[in-house]
């Protein structure tokens, strides 16, 4: 820390208070700094949580969590679903901003109704309507886990299986997991593949693969939740967001695409400009109000792994995150479901409504039952392959 704010912030305030001790008494820096965020108008500090509460056994298989690292950035990811656990980076003045909301302990990922925090998403990525689709002629029910639909592979997705770890080297992961013919209701045993990587340039880059031994549907993403002002921080309607697409995909009122590619034009869905996420989302909607705020694929105008579709900025730390990947689509939530309830997060914060951000990267929810979207069938004998990057940067 700064050694002039501590002087003149710090220790001012350390003074005022009842709990002085806290501050004073104990050489602790850290807990001190804790304390003071008990009120949660700032992010944690930025740190790996202990491996320690990540090794155990889930299922009779050995549960780790792992750190990849470069010149400027770490990353710790379990490979408990397959979940970013902290993704630390610099912001302005050199301080170290852990950008993604997680859990200090495993045993958080696996609470009833966790929502997602970081997790690998199969076989499918948000909603299949009714959990029901048709596939050569044959009907699949899939888990209904959300009102009257299936939601990110249902209660017993990706996010909650223990994947199989290589760690190649300090700045590359490799999970492997195998998904049962009939898992979650999905057809064909299935072999998947991830890979996270550290890129030279600062980015996470998120490489997917896989096949199937019959028939059948998959859109992988990612879940992680983002604050660019640092995890634990109160909102990121401050934010700053560009989003390279002319349309999105309006659903109805338990989020299923409508199948139309509706204009954003006109619309609070318009961040081709760029506007903070708090600009319009307050608007009087008829989507917004479906989506209890943004929670909408976006139709990409020119996905691409060299030139960014979205990029997101904090006005407090100067990071700068552009994504690139792929794929056809990107799911932009706002956190409308957060309740800040918990107070697990890391270093014990809790995280408010619209304290962060989702920018799942996929194929159009629903597709399986919507001919006119991309497919997302995969078949014996092709190769399921997805890129999808996040690169960090800092601005004044
Ligand atoms: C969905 C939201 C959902 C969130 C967490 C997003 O991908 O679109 O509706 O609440 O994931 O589950």
């Amino acid at each position: 820390m700064n050694k002039v704010l501590f002087k003149n912030l710090i220790v001012p305030v350390c003074a005022a208070i009842p709990f002085l001790y806290a501050c004073m008494g104990n050489s602790n820096h850290k807990n001190s700094m804790d304390s003071l965020n008990t009120k949660q108008d700032a992010a944690p500090a930025a740190r790996i949580p202990d491996s320690a509460n990540f090794s155990t056994q889930v299922d009779g298989k050995t549960v780790k969590l792992y750190v990849l690292k470069n010149n400027n950035m770490e990353l710790a990811v379990t490979n408990y679903g397959g979940r970013i656990v902290s993704l630390i980076t610099d912001g302005k003045n050199g301080k170290p901003v852990d950008v993604v909301l997680g859990y200090d302990k495993l045993d958080s990922y696996r609470k009833p109704k966790e929502p997602y925090f970081g997790a690998l998403i199969g076989r499918y990525g948000n909603r299949i309507a009714k959990g029901k689709f048709t596939l050569d002629g044959k009907q699949y029910t899939l888990q209904i886990n959300d009102g009257q639909n299936s939601l990110h592979g249902g209660f017993d997705g990706f996010f909650s299986k223990v994947w199989d770890a290589k760690q190649v080297d300090a700045k590359t992961l490799e999970l492997t997991y195998h998904s049962k013919d009939g898992e979650a209701g999905y057809p064909g045993d299935l072999d998947v593949k991830v890979v996270y990587s550290l890129t030279a340039d600062n980015g996470v880059k998120i490489e997917y693969t896989a096949t199937t031994l019959k028939p059948t549907v998959i859109n992988l993403t990612n879940h992680a939740y983002f604050n660019l002002s640092g995890a634990g921080s109160p909102t990121i309607l401050d934010h700053l967001l560009t989003i390279n697409a002319q349309r999105f995909t309006p659903v109805d009122t338990t989020l299923i695409p409508t199948g139309q590619l509706q204009p954003v034009a006109g619309t609070p869905f318009d961040f081709t400009k760029g506007k903070t996420i708090g600009a319009d989302i307050g608007k009087t909607d008829d989507q917004l109000k479906n989506g209890k705020g943004y929670d909408h694929n976006f139709v990409l105008d020119a996905p691409s792994l060299t030139s960014p579709s979205v990029t997101v900025k904090s006005p407090e730390t100067g990071i700068v995150m552009q994504v690139f990947t792929d794929q056809p689509g990107i799911q932009f939530y706002s956190g409308n479901f957060l309740t800040g309830k918990d107070k697990d997060g890391k270093g014990g914060a809790a995280y408010p409504y619209r304290s962060a951000f989702c920018l799942e990267t996929q194929h159009f929810p629903n597709s399986p039952n919507t001919p006119s979207f991309p497919s997302t069938e995969l078949k014996p004998g092709q190769t399921y392959h997805s890129v999808s990057i996040y690169k960090f940067s800092t601005e004044k």
